[in-house]
């Protein structure tokens, strides 16, 4: 884990007590609530359909147990006694009182943690694979370089008013677990033929209204000319950028208008200046930052408990199975705590869910937890001997769903429950459609699938890289919801594409079970998962499914 210095503390305190005197104004009636803008935003407080919202960021969504009880304590003093998980690794209080939100950044900063740059058009907070560190195909840790671009991008004075905010995700495994390709700048940590370890730049991805996967800008970048790199990628863009229209203002608009070749030279060229005013203390303090990242001592401990309990509990097995990834280490694995019980709000949690994560954490996973892009939380590092304990502690707080990566580990952004920009409702439809597999007891039967729901055109919900994603509209004052299929967050990212009409409310749950029953009934064998089956299909058996009266007249 990275640790506050000196430097960074000092910093972020004095951006709250400057922040405690704004918000006292406004408070007063000093500043209107327009001129209050822009200064809550550039400390992550939004205006929302109730309330005002805070958005605290985790950065590569790394917290140690110390942080989560202050997460817990924030939510239960002065919010209604929970945070919202999103799939950019931050935490959302959606209840906070304006008066109050300076004490919550004080207690933030008392646990070296901030909401800086959680808003605005500026650089947001810096994410990456949440199995960082644990992975089995990792190249590489990718939080060093994370934190270095963290540190780098927070408060940049050229950076703070850019065309529109920026996105960067970095991985160091091939399974792309960030989402790199779907980010106005994406980093993956790769490895050149003679064997030196660099980065690959994707640029240009993103989601929203046009959803876009980025595309290469730079093959291999050796690591001393990463930030002098990104910082050129910045700069073409906070120039070339559009500022007249803000939904044409993102990267992926501006590279799709100019051409990739051309960002391409101007990033070259603008690098060739910003190279020799880089003289490597970034190289020294990248050393100094890894080092805080280095593994923890893993034990060795005996098996046999481990294996006794999957023979003895069915339950124990499948929430083993379903879970717990391979790690690196001997003997241990990656626990995904899933946030999704069947019925619950997806990414929420309550604050004694937070502390007993902390204390789990503790006990049994070195001190080290992670937020995912897919609203889960994980515990990276749990020795396989433990996860019997880990498990029964789980269970007894109604956190041991074993649905990892199935249809009910649903991605469900706030929708018209707290958005004012929201058209439709997600996290009911989310509960509705885990509710109802929950019923039918297929889930495990299913197999890996990703729903992804969004309340509105903006896509927070990433529904466009679902396998089926959902997107919620208004059509005269209804809700309606629209079908994406064959969507993927994975290393080859795909966009979904539209099935067709969209559906009521009403209508939505039973139209995804009959798309999910008919991939049962089109596949192979159990193997096959949804999104193999719709490449190997095409979209033509599933929108039969989804539309049978249309099939009908189709075929009279
Ligand atoms: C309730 C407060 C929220 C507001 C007001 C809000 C607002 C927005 C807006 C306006 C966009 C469109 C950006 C564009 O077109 O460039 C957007 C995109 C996005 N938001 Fe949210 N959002 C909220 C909550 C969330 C939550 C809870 C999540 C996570 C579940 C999230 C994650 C994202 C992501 C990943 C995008 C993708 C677009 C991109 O950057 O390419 N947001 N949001
Ligand atoms: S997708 Fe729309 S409704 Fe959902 S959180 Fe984003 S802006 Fe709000």
């Amino acid at each position: 884990m990275y640790d506050y210095n000196n430097f960074d503390e000092g910093f972020v305190r004095n951006r709250v007590s400057q922040f405690r005197a704004q918000v006292a104004r406004r408070i007063s009636g000093a500043l209107t609530e327009d001129e209050f803008k822009p200064l809550r935003l550039m400390n992550g407080v939004y205006l929302q359909l109730h309330a005002y919202m805070l958005r605290v960021a985790i950065p590569y969504g790394s917290l140690n147990p110390h942080q989560m009880r202050q997460l817990a304590m924030i939510a239960e003093r002065w919010d209604k006694g929970y945070g919202h998980w999103t799939t950019r690794q931050n935490i959302q209080y959606n209840w906070p009182r304006l008066a109050d939100i300076p004490d919550m950044l004080e207690a933030l900063a008392d646990v070296g943690m901030h909401a800086i740059q959680t808003s605005g058009n500026t650089i947001r907070n810096v994410t990456a694979d949440h199995f960082a560190g644990a992975a089995a195909d990792e190249i590489e840790d990718p939080r060093p370089t994370a934190e270095l671009l963290r540190q780098w991008s927070t408060d940049h004075p050229e950076f703070q008013f850019l065309p529109r905010k920026f996105k960067l995700a970095v991985t160091g495994s091939k399974a792309d677990r960030a989402v790199t390709k779907a980010h106005d700048i994406g980093i993956r940590i790769v490895k050149n033929d003679a064997g030196e370890v660099g980065y690959q730049i994707l640029v240009g991805g993103g989601l929203g209204r046009t959803p876009v996967v980025g595309q290469v800008l730079k093959d291999f970048l050796p690591r001393e000319d990463l930030l002098p790199y990104v910082e050129a990628v910045v700069s073409v863009y906070n120039t070339l950028g559009r500022r007249d229209n803000k939904y044409k203002a993102r990267i992926k608009i501006t590279t799709m208008e100019n051409g990739i070749d051309k960002i391409h030279d101007l990033v070259e060229a603008r690098f060739a200046q910003l190279r020799p005013q880089f003289s490597g203390i970034d190289q020294a303090h990248f050393a100094d930052i890894s080092a805080n990242f280095k593994a923890p001592e893993f034990k060795t401990a005996s098996l046999d408990g481990y294996h006794a309990a999957r023979d003895a509990d069915p339950i124990f097995r499948s929430w083993s199975d379903t879970n717990v990834d391979d790690h690196r280490a001997n003997g241990y694995g990656i626990v995904t705590i899933s946030m999704k019980a069947h019925g619950a709000t997806p990414g929420d949690a309550d604050g004694n869910q937070m502390r007993m994560i902390a204390d789990l954490a503790e006990q049994f996973g070195h001190g080290d937890i992670r937020i995912s892009h897919e609203q889960n939380v994980v515990l990276p590092h749990v020795h396989r001997a433990d996860l019997p304990a880990v498990f029964a502690t789980l269970r007894a707080h109604g956190l041991a769903t074993a649905n990892a990566g199935l249809i009910s580990d649903i991605i469900a952004c706030p929708g018209m429950d707290y958005c004012a920009l929201a058209t439709a409702r997600s996290i009911p439809v989310a509960q509705e459609i885990a509710e109802r597999f929950d019923e039918l007891k297929i889930e495990h039967d299913v197999g890996h699938l990703q729903i992804k729901i969004s309340g509105c055109i903006n896509a927070c919900g990433h529904h466009h890289l679902g396998h089926i994603g959902i997107l919620g509209l208004d059509r005269a004052g209804v809700e309606n919801y629209q079908i994406t299929l064959g969507g993927d967050a994975g290393p080859d990212t795909t966009i979904g594409k539209r099935a067709g009409p969209g559906f009521a409310y009403d209508q939505i749950v039973p139209a995804i079970e009959r798309l999910v029953l008919a991939y049962l009934d089109l596949r192979e064998d159990e193997s096959e998962t949804f999104i193999d089956a719709f490449r190997r299909l095409g979209e033509a058996p599933f929108k039969a499914a989804l539309y049978p009266e249309e099939d009908k007249t189709h075929a009279a």
